[in-house]
């Protein structure tokens, strides 16, 4: 396993979670469709990946992995999803046709005939009925996917930040809600053999509820991850050790866990990082050195996401509530943030109880924030530190 930072890992880097995957994989042979929910960096796209190669393992399945980052509407997204079924080998002759159909779109052969952005798209008067948009060219390959004998299982990475560019579209808000009919309607139309899982940095259980749309997703069935056990962080530190030179005693295991607090895998990675590059062994250096000016970027993804993910009242009320928490490593009672918030100019008692409640709960599902007790605090010591030192001033 090597000390791979910030990629997600495969292969032999990956550190094995057999029992998480065994969970999975039964829940799919129930024919679940799974909607994986965790904190930001738990290691969702590593697992996932993992998954596909292990659903490959059998040589009847095939598993198609897409992230959908970058997509600028329903077509890009479709285009992607098309080239990775016909990548995995699946019905050639309908792939290559159906990838025959997007190019003409592409290159505004077909252009003729379009009348709306989307999966509406129709293909012109001589497309038969049954093929006469996009949508329906894409259903046809499910169809074919559905009588085959190979079982697909589609692993969609990131489709909420698909979402959220899609709704900043013209006519962007009906677009959403047209495209997770869609899906929704193809979930439950070809579920013999086709598993879907969604996964993303940010939540999709936080979009469709900001968005009140529960009831799109309602099908999936929700499946948690959390960031390794104590007994696993063990382990993982122990393996990254032995495969980089640089063994770790049990005691110096235990000092960084303890420290580290909660264990990511991304953070232990980072700790070992900082280690292997410091002459002293020293642990507590380590850490100190991960939080210096230069290295504070392995942390900005959490600042990034807030961005993307909120409304600029709402990024601004998280940023005023991981503003203020970060001064207190003992965490605060609720109606101390609350008055936080209460203090900008103008604040509505109303508004902000409600807006407090719910970004709590985001701010929770996410992995920055932690309860216990009636008191608020960062879930990670690294984390807290990042922030006060990147935004508390
Ligand atoms: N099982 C694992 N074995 C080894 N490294 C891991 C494992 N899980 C996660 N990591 C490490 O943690 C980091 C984050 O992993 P990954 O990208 O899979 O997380 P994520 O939950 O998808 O993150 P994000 O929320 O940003 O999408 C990566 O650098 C990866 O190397
Ligand atoms: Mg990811």
């Amino acid at each position: 396993m090597r000390n791979i930072i910030g990629n997600p890992a495969e292969g032999d880097d990956f550190f094995n979670r057999p029992i998480i995957l065994a969970k999975l994989r039964r829940e799919l042979d129930n024919l679940a469709n799974i909607l994986l929910v965790a904190p930001r960096r738990v290691g969702k796209t590593s697992l996932v990946i993992r998954l596909c190669e292990e659903w490959r393992a059998d040589q009847k399945r095939k598993a198609v992995f897409l992230n959908v980052e970058g997509r600028s509407d329903e077509f890009a997204f479709a285009e992607k999803l098309i080239d990775e079924l016909a990548k995995a080998r699946l019905h050639p002759e309908t792939m290559t046709w159906a990838m025959g159909v997007f190019s003409k779109v592409r290159q505004g052969l077909g252009g003729k005939g379009i009348k709306v952005p989307g999966l509406e798209v129709s293909l012109g008067e001589a497309a038969d009925a049954d093929h006469s948009t996009l949508g329906k060219v894409l259903e046809s390959v499910f169809r074919k996917i559905e009588e085959g004998d190979h079982p697909v299982l589609i692993a969609i990475d990131e489709l909420p930040e698909f979402l959220l560019t899609l709704q900043k579209a013209d006519d962007g808000p009906r677009r959403v809600i047209a495209f997770l009919h869609w899906l929704r309607e193809l979930r439950q139309t070809y579920r013999k053999k086709i598993r879907w899982v969604f996964l993303g940095s940010i939540g999709l259980d936080n979009f469709v509820e900001d968005q009140k749309l529960q009831k799109l997703i309602n099908d999936l069935q929700v499946f948690t991850l959390e960031a390794f056990s104590a007994d696993e962080a063990d382990a993982f530190l122990k393996a990254l050790g032995e495969s980089n030179e640089l063994p770790l005693t049990e005691v110096e295991r235990k000092e960084v866990i303890r420290l580290v607090g909660w264990p990511l895998a991304y953070h232990l990675h980072l700790v070992f990082h900082e280690l292997r590059d410091l002459e002293s062994r020293s642990i507590s250096t380590a850490f100190e050195s991960l939080l210096q000016p230069q290295k504070l970027a392995y942390f900005d993804t959490w600042h990034e996401r807030i961005d993307i993910q909120f409304s600029a009242p709402d990024t601004a009320a998280c940023k005023a509530i991981l503003g203020h928490l970060c001064k207190h490593p003992d965490g605060r009672e609720r109606g101390h943030i609350l008055a936080v918030l209460m203090a900008k100019p103008l604040a509505d008692m109303d508004k902000v109880e409600e807006q407090l409640g719910r970004l709590m709960i985001v701010l929770q599902r996410d992995g920055y924030l932690l309860e216990s007790a009636g008191r608020y605090a960062f879930r990670s010591f690294l984390l807290r530190e990042y922030w006060h030192r990147r935004h508390g001033q």
